[in-house]
Order: C-alpha cells, then sequence, then structure tokens
C-alpha cells in the first residue's frame, strides 16, 4: 500500500500493543579491540554493569515484556548474565548479603529474554531478520546494545507513545556534527508537527547509511532505537547488500518509509556511542556522576586532577 506524502494511515487494524524487542548483539565488536577479542562488546562494564543490562532495563522500563537478543559465536556470557545464578545467590544470602542477593536475582527475573544466532556476520539488517520468527506478526522495538540512552525519559517508550497514536512505525534521531554524518544512517525528510509530539515528529522521506560528509541530505541521525510493524522483515527480504556490503536496516526502512510510512522522531535525552572508545569514555564519567553511590567522590576526584 502507497500512501499520500502528506498523511499517514491513523491506527490501522493491525495497529497492536508493542510487547517485544530485538537486540541485535552478534557483531564482532572491532571498534573496540582488544578489549573486544575474546569478550562481548556488549559485557564491557560502564561503571558497575554490562552495557546491555542498561538497554534491558531501557525497554523494561518502556514497558517490553519480552526481549530477543540476536548473538553468534563468543556471546554466551550474555546468556549467562541474564540466567539465574544460584550458587551465587546462596552464597550471598548465607553472609546475609541479602540486597547484593536481591540485585542478582532481580537481573534475571526481570523479562523475558529469548536468544538466536545470525551465524554470519551479514549485517544490521540481516541480525534483525534473524528475529522474524520469535516477533512473529507484530510491531517490535529495535535497540542496538552499544547505544545507551540512560535518564528517566526511556527512548524506546518515546517511540512507543508515537507508534500507539498514529499506528506507524517510528525511530529515533539526532543532531550530529556534520563532518560525523558518515558514520551514521542520516534522515531526508520534513517537519510534521502533531499533538503532542510538536516539532519533534518529522515524515521521512529517504534514509541513507553512511553517506559522505558531502552527501548527506541533514545532519539528523539514526541514534540506534526503532519501533517497527512487521512488515519491516518483508522489506528486509527484499533488501540487496548495501554499505559496507551488509544488509542494512536503514535500506530496509527506506523501503517500509516509501510504501508504509515511517516517522523520525528527535527524541529527548542524551546517547552514548559505547562501542566507541571515546564515547565509552563519555559514557563511563558522566554515568558515574549521576551515580548515587560513587558521583559526590568521583566528581570530588575528578575535581582534584591537574588537567
Ligand atoms: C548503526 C546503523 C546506523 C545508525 C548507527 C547508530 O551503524 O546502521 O544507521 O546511525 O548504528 O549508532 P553502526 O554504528 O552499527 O555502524
Amino acid at each position: 500500500m502507497t500512501t499520500d506524502s502528506t498523511q499517514f494511515p491513523q491506527k490501522s487494524a493491525a495497529h497492536r500493543k508493542v510487547r517485544k524487542a530485538v537486540l541485535p548483539a552478534a557483531g564482532l565488536g572491532t571498534r573496540f579491540l582488544p578489549a573486544t577479542k575474546a569478550q562481548p562488546k556488549e559485557m564491557l562494564t560502564v561503571v558497575d554493569k554490562p552495557q546491555i543490562q542498561y538497554v534491558v532495563e531501557e525497554c523494561v522500563a518502556s514497558g517490553i515484556e519480552h526481549i530477543i537478543i540476536v548473538t553468534g559465536k563468543g556471546k554466551n556470557s550474555i546468556e549467562d548474565h541474564f540466567d539465574n545464578s544460584p550458587l551465587l545467590e546462596r552464597f550471598l544470602e548465607e553472609k546475609g548479603k541479602h540486597e547484593q542477593a536481591e540485585m542478582v536475582r532481580r537481573i534475571s527475573n526481570m523479562v523475558q529474554v529469548s536468544y538466536t544466532r545470525q551465524k554470519e556476520p551479514l549485517g544490521l539488517g540481516h541480525a534483525v531478520l534473524v528475529a522474524k520468527d520469535l516477533v512473529g506478526d507484530e510491531p517490535f522495538a529495535v535497540l542496538l546494545g552499544d547505544v545507551l540512552i540512560p535518564g528517566p525519559n526511556p527512548a524506546t517508550r518515546q517511540l512507543i507513545n508515537v507508534y500507539e497514536a498514529t499506528g506507524t512505525g517510528a525511530i529515533a534521531v539526532e543532531e550530529v556534527p556534520r563532518d560525523k554524518t558518515h558514520l551514521y544512517g542520516i534522515f531526508a525528510g520534513e517537519p510534521a508537527p502533531q499533538p503532542p509530539f510538536g516539532e519533534r515528529l518529522l515524515r521521512i522521506r529517504d534514509l541513507v547509511e553512511k553517506p559522505k560528509d558531502e552527501d548527506a541530505p541533514s545532519n539528523l541521525a539514526i541514534t540506534g532505537r526503532y519501533v517497527l510493524p512487521s512488515a519491516i522483515f518483508d522489506c528486509l527480504e527484499r533488501t540487496k547488500p548495501g554499505a559496507g556490503g551488509e544488509i542494512q536496516l536503514t535500506d530496509a526502512m527506506r523501503l517500509l518509509a516509501k510504501e508504509q510510512g515511517l516517522w523520525a522522531y528527535i527524541y529527548e535525552g542524551i546517547s552514548y556511542d559505547a562501542g566507541d572508545k571515546l564515547g565509552f569514555l563519555r559514557a563511563t564519567v558522566e554515568l558515574a556522576l549521576q551515580n548515587n553511590e560513587l558521583g559526590s567522590d568521583f566528581r570530588a576526584y575528578l575535581k582534584s586532577l591537574k588537567l
């Protein structure tokens, strides 16, 4: 079905609750070698928990009930992290460390998690397609495991709100410096303000994965949070390898935007690209400063440094 360029269909019959999220976590983490030589990048610790736990907590805070993690070789520690740890829990209880035991239990109980494997590194789009059967015929969120967006107003929830109000998928975007556009999927389109979303809501005309800086149609970059209808799977199946020779989610979303409509949403919040060494350091420092237990001591320590 093709929509006219002024209006997306409102509240289609297939409009369903967003219950599931796909977390692609099969990447080799080459930007973070040597740390990722023998451990998954998703398990690198930011302050006191692995990156992927922040992302799972964002899902839970957004109302997601079932998370599908797409893993690959060498990623077993992700499964172990979200599994029960009876030995550790018993040990902590016996030592009277009930709060710690409760914290460990909470990690395995917070949400249902399923795993599936991407057997070859064929790209982000392919990783999402691998989750097709587990998602089924319902809308779902996608969260990239190395993008952290902490804060009280989860970006995924913001996108679900747009989907629930309009029945059309939505992806998070944010402004990036012009000389960094080649690192991202880039938005082309126009404002489509409507209550209660106001100027944050944009209509996607096109998307370009990692354009040369001089060819970027805007400086609005795709952030790594998506809420998509199951029709994206059909688009992915029709998507040929693109940038980097990989099957790109961005290219499948171009098709979706043209055929069914897709919103971009300038989400409220700050993202950290924790898959990049500098982004990881920024996330570590800023989240440590916000940490209840460590924040004030860490701030005093930073102030004491003679930089
Ligand atoms: C992926 C997506 C890109 C998006 C980016 C956000 O790229 O393909 O569209 O802008 O994540 O971090 P990657 O960083 O995995 O190369």
